[in-house]
């Protein structure tokens, strides 16, 4: 049985990513956003979505730069004090010992601390409401070389992200299925392959195992896509830049703080 709540944002688990930014001549900022997305594959676009009163949002909104810095484990604690800090008081890269480094195609620098670091160019602002989304298009992506291996393949699961869910942060954890894997034939992922789905199987606190019903695997046709597969980000060569040297509640979903 459900509750029907009012509308909310209840969309997780989401990244929770740190985006730098800065002015000419002033110091680089970090600020933590959880409303952040892809849009689009081909050109490959990104946004984030800021409230006006950041001192962020003044940056970007003058430079049109930023930089998306990926999150990990180690970033936990940094991640969230950029998310409780302005700029305006506190100098975050300081205070964090965090190190602003140069970005390959634009002027705002990014993480070096951060695994992967994607450049961004704002193209237009749309006002929502509370928040203001900032649509851009990826200039560039910098990746950490000790995610690549020595075909110069990624593997982003090495990197340890953070995943950020109604108001706390997660770690990753095992592989459960590779993209594609449920109308996989054979060697999709070694997972559930021969077994039949139940519909106690997407109960909540049941199994988590995939199951693939034996003998009908779904279309048969492999689907093309760039969602973080082979011909997305993983696994695809990456271009490296070698010179590189809530408060609780308020992105908790909302719905039960009351804050949208
Ligand atoms: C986990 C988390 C996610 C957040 N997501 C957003 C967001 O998507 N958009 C936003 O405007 N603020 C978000 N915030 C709040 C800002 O990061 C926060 O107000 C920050 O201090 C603003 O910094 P600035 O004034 O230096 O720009 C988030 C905070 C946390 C802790």
């Amino acid at each position: 049985m459900k509750q029907t709540w009012k509308a909310g944002n209840m969309l997780y688990p989401v990244p929770a990513v740190m985006v730098s930014c800065q002015r000419s001549g002033e110091k680089p900022n970090i600020v933590t956003v959880a409303w952040a997305g892809t849009i689009c594959s081909d050109p490959a676009m990104v946004s984030i979505s800021i409230r006006k009163e950041r001192y962020s949002h003044e940056i970007i909104s003058e430079t049109k730069e930023f930089v998306i810095n990926l999150t990990t484990k180690n970033l936990c604690r940094a991640t969230d004090f950029c998310g409780v800090r302005s700029g305006r008081n506190v100098d975050k890269f300081r205070e964090l010992h965090l190190t602003a480094e140069p970005s390959e195609k634009i002027n705002a620098p990014g993480i070096a601390e951060s695994p992967v670091c994607i450049e961004c160019k704002v193209k237009k602002i749309v006002e929502l409401g509370s928040h203001d989304m900032f649509i851009a298009d990826v200039v560039a992506v910098r990746v950490d070389e000790s995610l690549l291996d020595s075909k110069g393949t990624l593997h982003l699961a090495k990197a340890d992200l953070l995943a950020y869910s109604h108001g706390s942060y997660y770690e990753l954890g095992k592989t459960i299925g590779k993209f594609g894997f449920s109308v996989q034939k054979k060697n999709g992922n070694g997972i559930g392959q021969t077994k039949a789905v139940k519909k106690s199987d997407y109960r909540i606190g049941g199994k988590s195992d995939h199951k693939e019903e034996k003998g009908k695997t779904g279309t048969g046709r492999k689907e093309k896509s760039g969602y973080g597969n082979k011909s997305g980000s993983e696994g695809k060569k990456a271009t490296v830049n070698k010179n590189a040297s809530r408060k609780k509640g308020k992105y908790s979903g909302d719905i039960r703080s009351g804050r949208k």
